[in-house]
């Protein structure tokens, strides 16, 4: 099928709940990627920040496949090795001491959540249930993490949403103190606002909240379903901050393209969650596991992680050399580039034409290429983006 027929099939199908750009993606390889009709296009999105090891990476094809030939769902009634083996070598170069497996990054929020409530309802009983999230973050899309969502066009529709959440101000420590009550139970936070147009938070801000929270036994939720696995430079972006939080999510990325979603927790909340208070059919699912196992074991490597901040950084030196980009706001491969016209969505448009894949963040254009992503595609990328840029 061409990208025509395959957008009528879609159209007549589908249920219309996204904006999708006009290509047909076929195959791929590293982080170049080709539609259906041959084009190729150098990949900064990445899934969305998913295909972290590239694609078509042969060690990742391997594990996966090596386990589909195995076992391809066992379902959580029965032990497995590939499973218990993530959940070790995560407790092992984290510090977190138990973790949940789910399938996606609103499902993992979802388990940070009840986590916090729990650990609150167990200690000081029903009343303290607030969550305090900040104004412009992005949590997912099932009815609580769109609560926990602090952006107004998200709370729209699907009344009544769950109740608890308050939004506090981003890097406004005042503020957040005047949203703190007895009634707190989590500060939840993304430590960059992906979504939310790349907006990376100060270091002195989020340790005074890690300070806050211990002080009044407030659990500290950060969400690094789009800043985690190796995405930053380091394997969770809050090694950048020097704190350590209660509870940690992670999705996207860590599982390199198979879908899954995975809650941390410290040694304090290791007991928190008891037999049924939580579950779903395919979390822990072996092919998944063995994927993110693969992933792990790359990207927990220092030197890869090294080679994600130099990549990083020499992809912001050559983009700040670029006419029109205004600023470039980037910690290792997460990347937000303003322009100095409002028009990012339709230059990420133009892009596709040119051959390159770049998705935007609010006004911002926004890079999180695999980060495996080459040299080469690094100079083609910017390049390709600065011809576009020329052309509008
Ligand atoms: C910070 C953050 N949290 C949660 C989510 C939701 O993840 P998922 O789409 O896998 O449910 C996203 C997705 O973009 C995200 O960026």
């Amino acid at each position: 099928m061409n990208t025509e027929q395959i957008k009528n099939l879609d159209n007549e199908n589908i249920m219309h709940t996204y904006g999708r750009y006009n290509v047909a993606l076929n195959k791929g390889q590293g982080a170049t990627v080709t539609d259906v009709e041959g084009k190729e296009y150098i990949d900064t999105a990445s899934g969305i920040g998913v295909n972290s090891v590239g694609y078509c990476n042969d060690g990742w094809i391997n594990a996966v496949t090596d386990q589909l030939h195995k076992l391809q769902h066992g379902s959580n009634y029965y032990y497995n090795e590939v499973v218990s083996t993530l959940a070790e070598k995560l407790c092992s170069v984290t510090p977190f001491n138990k973790v949940f497996f789910g399938n996606s990054g609103a499902e993992a929020n979802e388990c940070a959540i009840k986590l916090a409530r729990k650990y609150s309802f167990d200690k000081y009983g029903k009343e303290r249930t607030t969550i305090i999230t900040l104004k412009n973050s992005f949590h997912g899309r099932t009815i609580t993490t769109l609560s926990a969502t602090g952006q107004d066009v998200f709370h729209n529709y699907f009344f009544p949403f769950t109740p608890g959440f308050k939004y506090a101000e981003a890097n406004n420590f005042e503020d957040m103190l005047s949203n703190v009550d007895d009634t707190v139970c989590a500060i939840m936070i993304e430590l960059i606002q992906g979504e939310g147009g790349v907006n990376i938070l100060e270091k002195d801000y989020v340790q005074k909240l890690r300070k806050l929270c211990d002080e009044k036994d407030i659990v500290l939720i950060v969400d690094e379903v789009q800043t985690g696995a190796g995405r930053t430079g380091k394997l969770y972006c809050f090694e950048n901050y020097d704190i350590v939080p209660d509870v940690c999510t992670s999705a996207k990325g860590i599982g390199g393209g198979l879908p899954i979603g995975i809650c941390m927790c410290t040694e304090k909340y290791a007991n928190v969650m008891t037999p049924s208070t939580h579950g779903t059919t395919y979390g822990g699912n072996p092919v998944c596991c063995a994927g993110a196992l693969y992933v792990l074991n790359e990207i927990s490597d220092e030197n890869f992680l090294k080679e994600v901040r130099e990549k990083g950084e020499y992809f912001e030196n050559k983009l700040r050399t670029v006419k029109g980009v205004k600023d470039v706001r980037r910690m290792g491969l997460m990347i937000g580039i303003e322009l100095e016209k409002d028009n990012a969505g339709e230059i990420a448009k133009k892009c596709l034409e040119n051959g390159l894949l770049i998705i935007t963040a609010k006004t911002l254009l926004r890079m999180l290429p695999p980060l495996v992503i080459t040299y080469e595609e690094i100079d083609k990328a910017v390049s390709i983006l600065e011809k576009t840029i020329t052309e509008e």
